[in-house]
């Protein structure tokens, strides 16, 4: 599957998600969740994050995978859950992989841990470079939900500050993060 990965990722992306599997199961360790599993929802959480707006949309389509308004005007959030359906139709049957990776682009009130630190993994992998990133690497050993809210607010504060739409998800991820 691994190699499968590499073929169809640009060495840039691939990078990205090995970076994203290595942190996921450094914290899984932290956290006490299976770093199998986390290992193996970071390698796999951006399998369709290249695929052009027409296809994610035929694909949603076919699938009867919702497509709300916001994804319709941004076509690229819809790669979470394609990318879940995708990897199921690979063979992972694990439904708890299965829904971090649905969930990370987003996230969701109420997400488990192994949701969480993909979430956050996301975020954080070696490749990453943003004003904060240390900070946030640091704060992610030190106090996970701290971090995780953190990074939520990056997030937003980056669609604020570029006057894009916020997806209602994305909103009630943070205040159940902060309530
Ligand atoms: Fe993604
Ligand atoms: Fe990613």
């Amino acid at each position: 599957m691994l190699q499968q990965l590499k073929e169809i990722l640009s060495p840039a992306l691939y990078a990205h998600c090995t970076g994203v599997a290595q942190t996921a199961a450094e914290l899984a360790v932290q956290l006490d969740c299976d770093p199998q599993q986390a290992r193996l929802a970071g390698w796999l959480h951006d399998c369709a994050r290249e695929w052009p707006a027409e296809q994610l949309l035929a694909f949603a389509a076919q699938h009867q995978l919702e497509v709300d308004l916001y994804a319709r005007q941004a076509p690229v959030i819809l790669h979470a859950p394609v990318g879940a359906l995708v990897v199921k139709g690979w063979g992972i049957t694990d439904e708890e992989i299965l829904a971090a990776i649905r969930k990370h682009t987003l996230g969701e009130p109420g997400m488990t841990t192994l949701e969480q630190l993909v979430y956050l993994a996301d975020k954080i992998e070696p490749n990453r470079c943003y004003p904060g990133v240390d900070e946030l690497r640091r704060l992610a050993r030190t106090d996970f939900r701290q971090a995780l809210t953190q990074a939520s607010a990056n997030s937003l504060r980056y669609l604020l500050e570029k006057r894009q739409t916020i997806h209602p998800q994305a909103l009630a991820f943070w205040n159940w993060l902060v309530s």
